[in-house]
């Protein structure tokens, strides 16, 4: 299982971190890596895919977007259709970078394996807890094969 996030102010990233916490404790391998540092070779080597990221003027952040747009042609090219997950940071919506993330996901095309969530503000302790459950969920359907 793969994490990737793009953080700007930080919110992003300890939400990714949160998320990793909770999906280690499922005793799977978890890989958490900045957005910037992942290609479609390590999206493919996966078993699934968590992307943490926030919204940015109504749409995907954009260090977010880059990684998408880098890996979208070559995971076609390998027909790589992963389960993946979504978790954005958002001020106050959120729901134009997951309509955003979504339609990127089907062209590939990538699984929905469970609802993308929203964490809304700065995360605090039951953000961090929300994330980390996510992860956990994430990683038990991935090792338990149901996504
Ligand atoms: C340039 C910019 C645009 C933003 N646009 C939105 C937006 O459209 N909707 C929203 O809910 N929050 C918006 N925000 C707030 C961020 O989504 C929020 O602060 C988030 O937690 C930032 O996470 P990050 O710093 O980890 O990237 C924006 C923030 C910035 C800096």
């Amino acid at each position: 299982m793969l994490i990737v996030w793009h953080s700007q102010s930080g919110a992003s990233a300890s939400l990714a971190r949160a998320a990793w916490k909770g999906a280690v404790e499922q005793g799977e391998p978890v890989c958490l890596s900045r957005a910037a540092d992942v290609g479609a070779t390590e999206i493919a080597a996966s078993a699934g895919l968590l992307l943490v990221c926030a919204e940015n003027s109504g749409r995907l952040a954009g260090g977010a977007k880059d990684l998408l747009d880098r890996v979208f042609y070559p995971l076609i090219e390998r027909r790589c259709t992963l389960p993946y997950a979504l978790l954005v940071s958002a001020g106050n919506d959120g729901r134009g970078a997951v309509e955003e993330a979504r339609r990127i996901f089907r062209g590939i095309p990538f699984t929905e394996a469970v609802e993308p969530r929203i964490i809304r503000g700065v995360p605090d302790n039951e953000a961090l807890a929300e994330a980390g459950e996510l992860g956990a969920a994430f990683a038990a359907g991935l090792s338990m094969g149901i996504f």
